[in-house]
């Protein structure tokens, strides 16, 4: 039996700490929420769908009646939101311990956009989550020991910046754009870490990776590899517990450091528990995740502030 690694069991009290979660209503966001719920985290469940919300806290609630949860309307794909949620948040001076950049879309069929006309998945997966971040860099900033995990994939190995096609307009595959997205996800977690280190910022940066875990993600796409998820994923991968274990650590464990990229420690890293894993070069290169920062400010409109 292969030895049993950190579990959420390890989770320190949480109590005092606050917590969002984007795309906490289904899969590893829900995992994570109600686990750092459990331990005494107020959690906020950002999600695009109240209803969808709503039965996400009353699961929580049901099985956790002290939990101390609430919704957030927060939809990754419009800055009209994202912007409109973080001035709120920025408004009643509260403090945010922990931000989970989890939401995700994956490997849609047809080229889609965001309400600002951005590629969809590149969109919802990269550029939302880096303008909730540095929008919300004030709040973080109040904390004691802020953290940004930002959930990437195995996908990112097979991501290549399209810097002249970042919009999937002049070709689109779905791959194509969610590798890319995946890999975007870990140059921004590397390049935030840089910039907060530059600072002298106490803030903790890191990516992670779930894994193959069966959620929601699939989706309802036609090809091969979601049919295949859809029928076989069940008796093959983890379950989507075990898949928020990497987001939980990187949230919670004291060892943790900036810069880091976290996933199962089980072969090929598609199940296990959390350990640190390396990335492919490509979400290494520094000048990459320089050029992504400096076209995601220009694209979200977001410059962050003073990192310290
Ligand atoms: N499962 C895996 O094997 C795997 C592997 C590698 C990486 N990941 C990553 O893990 C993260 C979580 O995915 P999951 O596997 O847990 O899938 P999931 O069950 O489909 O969860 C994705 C969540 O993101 C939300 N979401 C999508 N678009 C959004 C938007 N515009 N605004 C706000 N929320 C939005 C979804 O909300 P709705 O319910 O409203 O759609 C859902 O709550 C993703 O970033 C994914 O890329 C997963």
């Amino acid at each position: 039996m292969a030895k049993q690694g950190w579990t959420s069991a390890a989770i320190a009290p949480q109590a005092g700490k606050t917590v969002l979660v984007t795309g906490a209503n289904s899969g590893i966001g829900f995992q994570a929420a109600r686990e750092l719920a459990r331990h005494g985290a107020h959690v906020l469940l950002g999600v695009r769908d109240r209803a969808k919300g709503e039965a996400a806290r009353s699961r929580i609630l049901t099985e956790l009646p002290q939990a101390d949860v609430a919704i957030v309307p927060l939809d990754m794909a419009s800055l009209a939101s994202i912007r409109g949620f973080a001035g709120e948040f920025l408004a009643s001076g509260a403090r945010l311990d922990v931000l989970v950049n989890n939401a995700g879309v994956m490997a849609l069929p047809k080229r889609e956009q965001t309400v600002d006309g951005f590629e969809r998945q590149f969109g919802t997966n990269h550029l939302g989550h880096f303008a909730l971040t540095g929008l919300l860099m004030p709040a973080l900033l109040k904390a004691e020991a802020p953290r940004v995990v930002t959930v990437a994939s195995l996908a990112h190995r097979n991501g290549k910046m399209e810097w002249d096609n970042l919009q999937g307009e002049k070709n689109y595959s779905p791959w194509g754009a969610y590798n890319m997205s995946k890999l975007a996800n870990i140059l921004f977690a590397r390049e935030l870490d840089r910039r907060v280190r530059e600072a002298g910022s106490k803030l903790v940066s890191v990516a992670v990776h779930p894994g193959i875990s069966v959620t929601n993600i699939a989706g309802p796409g036609s090809d091969f590899k979601s049919r295949f998820m859809r029928m076989f994923g069940r008796f093959l991968f983890q379950n989507d517990e075990m898949g928020a274990l990497p987001t939980l650590y990187a949230a919670t464990a004291p060892e943790v450091q900036g810069g880091q990229y976290i996933g199962p420690d089980g072969f090929g890293e598609a199940g296990g528990y959390p350990k640190v894993v390396q990335p492919r070069p490509q979400a290494l290169d520094q000048q990459a995740g320089r050029r992504l920062w400096t076209v995601s400010e220009e694209l979200t409109g977001v410059v962050y502030p003073v990192l310290a």
